[in-house]
């Protein structure tokens, strides 16, 4: 960004959402519970496709940046009762959704889920495979900390029919990683990238992080040059979210080397010049793709999705959650479960049948309708408000305050507004965020305050 463009930071700082989901999980409240969740799951039609997601919460060690909810657990004989509830979870599930349904998409995200016991992650990974039709070209992924992959995990997950794998790389400058608790060695990265693909997990996202502190724009370029090496089939580039009033260890951080609004901006921007020098598309907010990989073809037809876990080419429309703290979202409304560990296994001691629900948000008709539109800009970059309206039966004239409130953002060279087409300029990309919010009913001055920087 240039300095004519630097008034924009003034203009559009702030907190924003992600929109990983619209209504947002700032939306959710106790006033959805496991009751909404068993009527949603068991009114599901029984030939509707759905998507699992596992969360285990535990890593090996911590980071200081992290933002997720993660705990280090010692105990062996832990990990594996807590994978025990997860297949326990998932036969209550079954029992309302009935057996034998497809799934298009199985993810498991974390903290760090290879911690769990191989034997354990086999029991969950059979009980999966006898419960659900798993469709042949189903991406089946998992997130790893390449410090600390098990020397046999590798073999284990191709033997369990894992096709993709996430590796956390974040920066490799040593004063980088030294400020945020994250020694990682290259040998690192690229062994555990080499045993992942000589075990037959052929696709690889790595996640890159821009903002942390003492990163500045040589290095983060340095860091995307090196790591493009590596041809990850995938890449995240994620601006770092500060927000140590959730995260108390984010505050151990030397917190005065982190960068400003302009260093980020410029941090992106070089991370951005040297993956498309390296051949690699840019996708949405942060994502980056090889031109072979399925989420570039999923980008070309307009078939690329946004959920809860980020971009995705999953297209059904049932994503389910399990384990603590995983969200399901369900044409009638979205769920979370209980966060912390020990929560979620208090609530699953409950009785035989009980769902760890705690929290959520039932979907009104407006919802679906926003949703479909802060998707499309997040996906596309680009929606007709014209088709939106078509589809949904709104009469003429219904998104006139959405239109005039982008107003200053054409005016910014943001968007694009030609009759009802709203396109995302190349220029607005990193402000697609401010542009989603425009259709977004709920976002107030306070609760903004909730969410990391939107740039
Ligand atoms: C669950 S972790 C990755 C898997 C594995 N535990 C690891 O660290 O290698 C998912 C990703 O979230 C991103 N992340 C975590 N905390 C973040 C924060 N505060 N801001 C931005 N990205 C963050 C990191 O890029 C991290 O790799
Ligand atoms: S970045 Fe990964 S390893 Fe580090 S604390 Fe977060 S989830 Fe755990």
């Amino acid at each position: 960004m240039n300095a004519a463009d630097s008034s924009l930071l003034s203009r559009y700082g702030g907190n924003l959402p992600r929109y990983t989901s619209y209504p947002t999980a700032a939306q959710f409240s106790d006033a959805v519970g496991p009751e909404d969740s068993r009527a949603w799951l068991s009114s599901l039609p029984a030939d509707q496709p759905v998507s699992l997601y596992l969360h285990v919460p535990f890593c090996d060690t911590l980071c200081r940046f992290c933002g997720c909810n993660t705990a280090v657990l010692r105990n062996a004989d832990a990990r594996a009762a807590y994978a025990a509830l997860l297949h326990e979870e998932l036969r209550r599930i079954i029992a309302l959704i009935g057996p034998g349904r497809r799934l298009t998409h199985l993810q498991w995200g974390g903290g760090t889920p290879t911690t769990l016991p191989g034997s354990a992650m086999r029991r969950v990974m059979q009980a999966i495979r006898r419960d659900f039709d798993i469709a042949p070209d189903a991406e089946v992924s998992i997130e790893v900390d390449p410090r600390h992959l098990p020397p046999d995990y590798p073999a284990l997950l191709h033997e369990l029919g894992f096709n993709r794998a996430s590796m956390g790389v974040q920066d490799l400058d040593a004063n980088v990683q030294d400020a945020c608790g994250r020694i990682q060695s290259w040998e690192q990265t690229s062994d555990c990238l080499d045993a992942l693909r000589g075990a037959g997990v052929d696709s690889i996202n790595i996640d890159l992080i821009y903002g942390l502190p003492r990163q500045d724009t040589a290095g983060v370029a340095r860091t995307a040059r090196a790591v493009a090496s590596l041809r990850p089939d995938r890449l995240a580039v994620f601006g770092y979210a500060h927000v140590p009033w959730k995260q108390k260890r984010q505050a151990l951080m030397p917190v005065g080397a982190l960068p400003g609004p302009q260093a980020r901006i410029d941090q992106r921007a070089a991370i951005d010049a040297v993956l498309r020098d390296e051949g690699f598309l840019p996708v949405g907010l942060d994502h980056y793709v090889s031109p072979r990989d399925s989420m570039a073809r999923a980008l070309a037809t307009g078939s690329l999705h946004r959920n809860f876990q980020g971009y995705t080419t999953d297209s059904a429309p049932n994503l389910i959650g399990v384990g603590a703290s995983a969200i399901s979202s369900l044409p009638g409304g979205m769920t979370q479960n209980a966060v912390s560990s020990a929560a979620y296994a208090r609530l699953m001691a409950h009785s035989a049948d009980t769902l760890p629900v705690v929290r959520g948000v039932r979907l009104r008709p407006d919802d679906h309708v926003r949703a479909a539109i802060i998707e499309q800009v997040m996906c596309a970059l680009r929606v007709n408000l014209g088709q939106v309206r078509a589809r949904y039966h709104l009469s003429a004239g219904h998104f006139a305050p959405e239109l005039s409130r982008l107003a200053p953002m054409v005016a910014d060279g943001l968007v694009h507004v030609t009759g009802e087409q709203v396109q995302v300029t190349e220029k607005g990309r990193s402000f697609m965020r401010h542009i989603a919010a425009v259709f977004d009913r709920y976002l107030t001055a306070d609760s903004a305050t909730r969410h990391a920087s939107a740039l």
